[in-house]
């Protein structure tokens, strides 16, 4: 039973549980064999709403300390409930249990590979586009290029792969992207310079949700005007992954409720004269990785840290200018060079440079300044879905602060930020 306000529609905030907690075992569980140490094991709360009274014929197996029942199961019948969150990587041994439900209880069999969903993949897009034709966006990210890759291999006589440069994108971002999809690999790639609208679509506007709807919005007027070049385009195709989903609307119709407007999902005007086709959307960052490494994608687009669909926009706070975009693609690079110069890149699961809406003041020589303050972010993490701030050496942070400040007219401050997702989330906007 959950507790509920009257309308049945806000959970009253009582019995509120929020981060690493520690559960104790009460009984002997299928379920939960192999997950305790000690009869305990930590794992990640996230609730306002909690579970008050025991439904008939059900038994606790576990409790923390404002959980009575953390884990409830049916005395006779293969039904269980849980109060915590076992997916995300806070929660210590919460693949253990998510495998004894799969494998155990369920007795699912273990056939879900990268093989089986590339095949799938590819059969559903045959099935899609036996002569109609589809565009992709392609941005020189994971997402987008194994997308463009899976649908080659379906269907590459119908596929073109557009290239949009918003002019909100790191610094030598398209070099080699356009050469290696259509030298490499052998796609029909077009290249559109779009910087010009894009800019002056975003002057002014500083609400992130309003940013996220107007690239998306702008993204698709261009793939629709650039389908209506090419005879027979009915598809328009994207790297949408599982998370991103989630983030924007509540997939399964249940509570979640919506985080951000991924550019590709929930900033896509409502009405659009192309479908949607988004080949990935049920995969998460590694199985993507993997179904490109089977794809043959090539290893520096593969391992590349993730970039979002409205680029440096959401990483500028306030408002956009030229200016700000070039001292963030200055400090953004000289960032990913240090990483990778100290062999870092690869230890994170995503780096980034950020300009934060704020000036202050500072000294270099005699002369006072007042300059931008840049935020840098790193993070590891499995999906996305959950992340912790990467703990850098410390000469490291003392190196990169100096080597921003003296090469990037425009910045005086550099930050580091802490903050884990949940509660941030990795993008600042
Ligand atoms: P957040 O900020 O939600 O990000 O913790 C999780 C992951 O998603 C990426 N991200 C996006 N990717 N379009 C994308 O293609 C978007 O609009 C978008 N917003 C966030 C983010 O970089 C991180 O990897």
């Amino acid at each position: 039973m959950l507790k509920t306000s009257a309308a049945g529609l806000n959970p009253i905030p009582k019995k509120r549980e929020y981060g690493r907690t520690l559960i104790k075992k009460r009984r002997n569980s299928v379920l939960t064999e192999n997950f305790y140490k000690n009869r305990k094991s930590e794992v990640w709360m996230s609730h306002q709403d909690c579970v008050t009274k025991l439904p008939n014929n059900f038994y606790t197996v576990a409790s923390s300390k404002s959980s009575k029942y953390a884990i409830l199961e049916h005395k006779n019948k293969s039904i269980f409930g849980i109060q915590f969150h076992p997916e995300v990587s806070h929660t210590n041994r919460g693949i253990i249990l998510l495998k004894n439900f799969v494998f155990k209880i369920c007795n699912a069999k273990k056939n879900w590979g990268t093989l089986n969903y590339k095949n799938n993949i590819i059969e559903n897009l045959r099935k899609i586009s036996k002569s109609e034709k589809i565009i992709c966006g392609l941005s020189g990210g994971v997402d987008s290029s194994v997308t463009a890759l899976v649908l080659s291999k379906a269907v590459k006589k119908n596929l073109t792969c557009i290239i949009v440069d918003t002019g909100l994108m790191r610094k030598n971002e398209f070099k080699n992207l356009y050469k290696i999809f259509k030298n490499k690999y052998k796609i029909n790639v077009k290249l559109v310079n779009e910087s010009i609208l894009f800019l002056t679509k975003l002057k002014n506007v500083t609400e992130p949700e309003k940013k996220r709807k107007i690239i998306g919005k702008l993204f698709v007027k261009i793939f629709e005007r650039e389908s209506k070049k090419i005879k027979g385009v009915k598809y328009l195709a994207q790297g949408t992954l599982y998370p991103d989903v989630i983030e924007s609307k509540s997939v399964t119709g249940s509570g979640t409720s919506k985080i951000k407007s991924h550019h590709n999902v929930g900033g896509l005007p409502k009405k659009m004269n192309l479908k949607l086709v988004e080949p990935l959307k049920d995969l998460f960052k590694d199985e993507v990785r993997s179904l490109g490494s089977s794809l043959g994608l090539d290893k520096k687009i593969l391992y590349r840290h993730p970039f979002p669909g409205p680029g440096l926009a959401i990483r500028i706070l306030g408002k956009i200018t030229p200016e700000k975009i070039r001292i963030l693609r200055e400090a953004d690079n000289i960032f990913m060079n240090e990483l990778k110069k100290y062999k870092l890149y690869h230890k994170i699961w995503q780096a980034y440079a950020a300009l934060l809406p704020v000036k202050t003041v500072g000294v270099m020589g005699d002369t006072r300044t007042y300059e931008h303050t840049c935020l840098l972010r790193a993070v590891t993490s499995k999906d996305g879905m959950t992340a912790d701030h990467f703990y850098f050496p410390k000469n490291f942070l003392d190196n990169i602060s100096n080597k921003i400040i003296n090469n990037v007219i425009g910045i005086n401050r550099v930050v580091y930020d802490i903050t884990s997702k949940p509660p941030g989330t990795i993008e600042l906007e």
